[in-house]
């Protein structure tokens, strides 16, 4: 994939001047990209009929991402504050956990407009454009999704020590990114990071299943460089 360094460094540079308040820039991407976008776009959706929550598919059908180049983060924004309103802001690249979370509370998702390198197609560790729009923001398109969201970001903001922090972010891990409700007797997939990686959804199937409980979650490590080995479910299904 033939990206110029100029494009990508042109979203970067646009994506950190911007400041909250400000309207959201557009980013440009490549036709190579746009083909990018569509082959992962395509496979994912196909997996998503048989592996993800109910709820996902659902907000999928209102979100209605484009099948054939990589969406604007201003306008899947758009159709989010108008579903549940939460918005995207820009960022570039993953953002530590103290400037991540609280902005949740106010129903703010900071999101990377970076799209994934085609060597990484099937699986990234780190955040990118599919990430944040297949994985989390169709999620968002939930209302009661979206509440646990924000949830997530009232209790950061409460969060009185670095223990309390990470104990948050290992809920959200195990549940937000890598999570699954059952569905239908089944394990279903809610998480972002499995609903926006190829190979995490493959590997979904055949994760090893836990129960859901708290202790258990705030003990284990996150190690978000593969494809997850343990799944915790059920959650509780918000409906
Ligand atoms: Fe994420």
């Amino acid at each position: 994939m033939t990206v110029h360094l100029d494009a990508r460094a042109e979203r970067e540079r646009t994506a950190r001047e911007f400041r909250p308040g400000q309207p959201l820039p557009n980013f440009s991407y490549s036709g190579d990209e746009d083909a990018l976008w569509s082959d992962v776009f395509a496979t994912l959706r196909g997996m998503h009929e048989r592996r993800s929550c109910t709820q996902y598919r659902l907000a999928a059908q209102r979100v209605g991402l484009p099948a054939g180049r990589v969406p604007q983060l201003s306008e899947v924004s758009f159709q989010l504050r108008n579903l549940t309103g939460f918005e995207l802001a820009p960022v570039m690249g993953s953002l530590p956990g103290r400037l991540f979370y609280p902005p949740l509370a106010h129903g703010i998702l900071r999101s990377t407009p970076a799209l994934r390198p085609v060597s990484e197609q099937l699986f990234s560790p780190d955040p990118d454009v599919i990430h944040e729009l297949v994985g989390h923001a169709v999620m968002l398109a939930d209302p009661e999704f979206a509440q646990m969201y924000r949830w997530f970001g009232r209790a950061t903001k409460r969060a009185e020590s670095d223990e309390a922090m990470a104990a948050i972010a290992r809920v959200f891990w195990y549940t937000m990114e890598v999570g699954a409700v059952i569905d239908d007797g089944r394990p279903r997939a809610c998480g972002a990071a499995i609903l926006s990686s190829v190979s995490e959804m493959e590997s979904f199937v055949d994760a090893e299943l836990r129960p859901f409980r708290i202790e258990d979650v705030v003990a284990t490590d996150i190690d978000d460089s593969v494809c997850q080995p343990a799944i915790f479910a059920p959650i509780r299904s918000p409906r």
